[in-house]
């Protein structure tokens, strides 16, 4: 399986915080059958994005003996008015391993002028992956606005343990149903450390498997990722309407 998301990489925010943090997460990361990991560190008013520190760190990690997922690069991209701008300058600066990939999060205050920035993103070439919508109580809604971004070209990534009720109770169904109504292409683990917020994508796996079925898993898990981490194009399947007898 391939993690799209993830904060493993030491002291750049509130992931991981030491080199052991981060070996201990790569660790259960690929002993939980992991075979590649995109670190994913956050860009928002927090955390400034540090491309350098990023490339020394895993570097640094890499060189360690015995890593075994294979490491790559992306960011947490907090869809702010500045980081948008900077974006637009430096389209490379965040993308997954310098293709088209970008990972966006949305504020959970308001989504007033997302349609545009995600649109000047879109203009650019660039594929937003919309962050776990599941958690957000705006985008949890599904409402129009919501799926005309799907339309338009962005894709979704449902988090791992929000399928569990990590999250909540809204957020677990919110993001069973965007799975089951192929709303999602995506699931990945936002692990921020070995405990509360591992780094482990297979009980997912298993729970999409067998409720939705495995092929679903395996796009959601290994095939959607492996284009991303490749620059490869995703042919997302259409949505599924919702009946009128669904909740
Ligand atoms: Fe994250």
């Amino acid at each position: 399986m391939i993690d799209i998301h993830s904060h493993f990489l030491y002291g750049l925010d509130d992931g991981a915080e030491t080199i052991e943090d981060s070996l201990a997460m790569l660790q259960m990361a690929a002993e939980s059958g992991t075979t590649d990991i995109v670190a994913t560190p956050h860009a928002n008013s927090d955390y400034p994005f540090q491309p350098d520190l990023i490339r020394q760190r895993i570097a640094e990690i890499t060189a360690a003996p015995g890593v075994k997922p294979r490491l790559h690069t992306g960011c947490d991209f907090h869809l702010s008015f500045e980081n948008v701008q900077d974006a637009l300058q430096n389209p490379t600066r965040y993308v997954i391993n310098r293709g088209p990939y970008l990972l966006v999060e949305f504020p959970h205050s308001s989504l007033a002028g997302m349609g545009r920035s995600l649109a000047a993103l879109l203009d650019l070439g660039l594929v937003p992956i919309m962050t776990h919508p599941e958690r957000n109580p705006h985008l949890r809604r599904m409402g129009s606005e919501f799926q005309e971004w799907i339309q338009k070209g962005c894709l979704v990534q449902v988090t791992a343990q929000s399928l569990f009720g990590s999250f909540g109770k809204s957020a677990e169904q919110s993001a069973w149903e965007m799975v089951r109504r192929r709303l999602a292409h995506f699931i990945a683990s936002d692990a921020h450390d070995t405990e509360h917020r591992p780094p482990c994508l297979n009980l997912a796996f298993d729970a999409v498997s067998a409720r939705v079925g495995a092929a679903e898993a395996r796009a959601l898990a290994i095939d959607n990722p492996q284009a991303v981490i490749s620059g490869d194009p995703i042919w997302a399947t259409l949505p599924r309407k919702k009946r009128w007898y669904q909740w």
